[in-house]
Formats: structure tokens, C-alpha cells, sequence
């Protein structure tokens, strides 16, 4: 597995492997890799001939007041996990190489960006949307893949495919979880102890207004209010958003009569943690 830190080393090797005709799948992420990262590489591994990863903490979707500085990195990690799970390159820029001196353009979407995450976040999904088309034009791959853990995210992503053309499948895959029920995230590891396990209180929220859903309850309000008592049990917690929002366009429903995605945001302590589950009508 070879580590390039330049466009240019990518394109060479991706130019290379698309001569022997082979596919590619791309796997973006911000490093400081877990079990959630490896369950997208390993599926990349078996539906793609080779896979990129790339590890870049992506300055340019951190807030003013957010964590980009003390964002968890650990490169010699990463590749380790990346070479076990077969992946054939890791694209790991600098910022300098990602956004050159005077980079001044971005992508940025009127829709699916202002509501959940979007709300707290302003400045988010247009820097996801920029560093996400950037990867995809240097990579060019068949295939990407997107984690369900960042609903938002793999939303958003699906349509700027779709709005930009880029020819791409994005794939998007279930989120891991720890064995008591907390969603992996590279934030988890900002959580003390006591934190760490009044974490919990998210994936026990969203467990009982998916019961709701499925036991015949379609009043999204009442469901948003089980969620929401359920958190506010838990005194370390404090609740950013918690929505049902329609999982085609992101937004807000009232009444449950299609695929929905409920989505929470939650504060334990100083650090933001996210979950999320998606409630097919028809299963
Ligand atoms: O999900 C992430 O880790 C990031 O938002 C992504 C998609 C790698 C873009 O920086």
C-alpha cells in the first residue's frame, strides 16, 4: 500500500490502474480511523479492483469555534488499519497541497443544508461539498463510499452527484455501533468516563422512538417528544436538535407517511455527538 501526499502521485497511480482496466473506489474520511471507517473500506475492497482512502482533516468545514486544530490524529494508525483492510492507497495532503495559496472557489447547495446539522453549523456542508468534489476529481473513482452515521452528509452528497453529473455511485453504509449501543465516531475519545457512558443516552432515544414508529405511531411530534424526554433523563446531556425530517429532501414532516430519518444531536458534556436511524414505511 503506497501513501502519496500530492495530486499529482494519485493521478499518476489512478491513470496507471485505470490503463490495466481496473475500478476504483474511494473512501473519504478525516482519519484517526475505527471500525465504522473499516466496514466502508472493507465493502470498497469487495466491490471495487483497488481503493483509495483518503485521510485529510479538512479544514475548510470547521467553524470559527469548532475542533479543527484538536481533531484526533494518529497517521501511523491509519495505515496500519487501512493495508489490514487491503486498501491500495492513502491520499493523506497537506492543506497547502488541498487549497492552494488565493483558493477562492466552493461548492456550496441552496437545499438539504440548513436544517439539522446545517443550523449549528453554518459554514459545514459547503466545505464538505468542496473538499468532497475536489477528492472526486483527483480520485475520479467508480465508487464512494459514505458512512449512514452522517445522515446529512451522505445526503447531501447523493445530490450534488446528482446535480453536478460527477458519474459517481455513492454508496452508503450502516453506521457500527459499540456493543452498548453507541454509534463509533473519532469524537467518541473526547468523553470522560462518566461521559463516556451517559453517551449511551442517544442510541436508548432513538431505540424508543423507532419502537414508536414501528408499533404504528405516524404523529412525528409525539415520536420527537420520546426522543427528546429520553435524553433530557440523562443529566449530562443537552439536546442541539432532535428532528424527523423526510429522508428524500431533509425536510421537516409532521406526519410520517414516508421514509423518514430521525436524527439527533445531542451535547454530553462539551462534546456534540450525533445518531440517527432511518424508518422505511414499507418494512
Ligand atoms: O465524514 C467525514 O469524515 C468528512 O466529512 C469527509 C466526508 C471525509 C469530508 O471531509
Amino acid at each position: 500500500m503506497k501513501i502519496a501526499g500530492t495530486v499529482a502521485e494519485v493521478r499518476e497511480q489512478v491513470k496507471q490502474w485505470r490503463k490495466e482496466g481496473l475500478t476504483v473506489g474511494l473512501v473519504p474520511t478525516m482519519g484517526f480511523l475505527h471500525e465504522g471507517h473499516k466496514s466502508l473500506i472493507d465493502r470498497a475492497v469487495k466491490e471495487n479492483d483497488r481503493v483509495v482512502v483518503s485521510v485529510f482533516v479538512n479544514p475548510t468545514q470547521f467553524g470559527p469555534n469548532e475542533d479543527f486544530e484538536s481533531y484526533p490524529r494518529d497517521m501511523d494508525k491509519d495505515s496500519a488499519l487501512c493495508e489490514a483492510a487491503g486498501a491500495s492507497l492513502i491520499f493523506h495532503p497537506e492543506p497547502s497541497e488541498m487549497y492552494l495559496d488565493g483558493y477562492s472557489t466552493f461548492v456550496d447547495m441552496s437545499t438539504l443544508t440548513g436544517g439539522l446539522c446545517g443550523k449549528t453549523r453554518p459554514i459545514h456542508f459547503r466545505g464538505v461539498c468542496t473538499v468532497v468534489s475536489k477528492l472526486f476529481n483527483i480520485v475520479t473513482p467508480d465508487r464512494a463510499y459514505f458512512g449512514q452515521k452522517d445522515a446529512q452528509q451522505l445526503a447531501v452528497i447523493r445530490h450534488m452527484v446528482r446535480d453536478l453529473n460527477f458519474g459517481i455511485e455513492i454508496v452508503g453504509c450502516p453506521i457500527i455501533r459499540e456493543e452498548d449501543g453507541l454509534a463509533k465516531s473519532s469524537r467518541n475519545t473526547y468523553l470522560n468516563a462518566e461521559e463516556r457512558a451517559a453517551a449511551t443516552i442517544l442510541s436508548k432515544a432513538l431505540k424508543e422512538g423507532k419502537a414508536a414508529l414501528e408499533s404504528g405511531e405516524r404523529d412525528a411530534a409525539k415520536v420527537k417528544q420520546i426522543v427528546t424526554d429520553k435524553i433530557n433523563s440523562e443529566k449530562l446531556s443537552k439536546i442541539d436538535y432532535v428532528e424527523i425530517v423526510d429522508w428524500n429532501n431533509l425536510e421537516p414532516v409532521e406526519k410520517v407517511m414516508d421514509d423518514v430519518l430521525c436524527a439527533v444531536a445531542v451535547y454530553i458534556g462539551k462534546t456534540r455527538l450525533i445518531d440517527n436511524f432511518i424508518f422505511s414505511i414499507n418494512s
